[in-house]
């Protein structure tokens, strides 16, 4: 995997999965997050260039530490926050997700649009937690199935690229396993793909080609062709599900 260029492909785009602004503000509405006397301290997961985190700084009152793998994705984020009046309310953090930083206990909120898949939602809802303070929110969305019997071809498809795909009871089941409780459920519309995501990220191929002539950034825009093709043809059966739960 050639990750320099993967990086320079994302890094151009607002997002770097399916989201939408207006989603994650419906996700804070249902938190009951908005209007806290205190300051929350939020941790954003898998921030990447952080379309999640300014609107999580313009909403709440907030300290929030944005993480996300790969620097360049921050260094993107670090300047936006400066563009839009929000550096004194956001820190990024480059680390792994699998190796948080933080005390057990303290944080009010984990933020993780997109990015829990990174270790598996199972054991993603297992690790963060810990980080929660009792009564601390989870708000993660996660690519979820819409239907239990699905067309073959897309369900070869998602065995290889992300086995833990499920429906989304199958989903509540893990939290409540965890003695995480659901508190509100939806699931992201096709905009969130199309139009947030994917026609954005195909605008941008010809550039991208145009500036990496190799082999590896053929087969990357190739293999993102292919996904999107198959996200129009079966999007009747999966989407992202975005899971607001509270540790007990
Ligand atoms: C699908 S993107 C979602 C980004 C962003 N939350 C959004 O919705 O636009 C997943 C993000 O997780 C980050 N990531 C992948 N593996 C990671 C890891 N092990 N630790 C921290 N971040 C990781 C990637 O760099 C990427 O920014």
């Amino acid at each position: 995997m050639n990750y320099d260029l993967l990086i320079d492909l994302y890094k151009g785009n607002s997002r770097q999965g399916p989201g939408g602004d207006e989603q994650t503000k419906l996700v804070l509405r249902l938190s009951e997050l908005i209007g806290t006397p205190e300051p929350l301290k939020v941790v954003d997961i898998g921030c990447g260039t952080g379309a999640s985190t300014l609107i999580l700084a313009e909403t709440l009152n907030a300290k929030i530490t944005a993480v996300d793998l790969f620097q360049d994705f921050l260094d993107v984020l670090t300047v936006d926050a400066k563009t839009r009046g929000l550096s004194d309310k956001i820190t990024t953090l480059a680390v792994r997700m699998e190796e948080l930083p933080f005390e057990e206990n303290s944080l009010d909120v984990i933020w993780a649009e997109g990015s829990i898949y990174n270790m598996g939602f199972e054991k993603g809802v297992e690790y963060f937690k810990r980080f929660l303070k009792p009564g601390g929110l989870l708000a993660a969305s996660e690519i979820t199935w819409l239907t239990k019997e699905r067309p073959e071809e897309i369900q070869k498809y998602w065995d290889s690229e992300y086995p833990e795909i499920a429906t989304a009871s199958e989903k509540i089941r893990i939290l409540e396993d965890q003695g995480v409780v659901l508190k509100s459920y939806f699931l992201l519309p096709e905009s969130c793909w199309i139009e947030n995501y994917y026609t954005p990220l195909e605008n941008m191929f010809d550039g991208f080609l145009a500036k990496h002539g190799s082999e590896d950034a053929r087969a990357i825009v190739k293999a993102e062709k292919a996904e999107i093709a198959l996200f129009k043809k079966h999007r009747a059966y999966y989407s992202y599900g975005f899971y607001i739960a509270q540790k007990i």
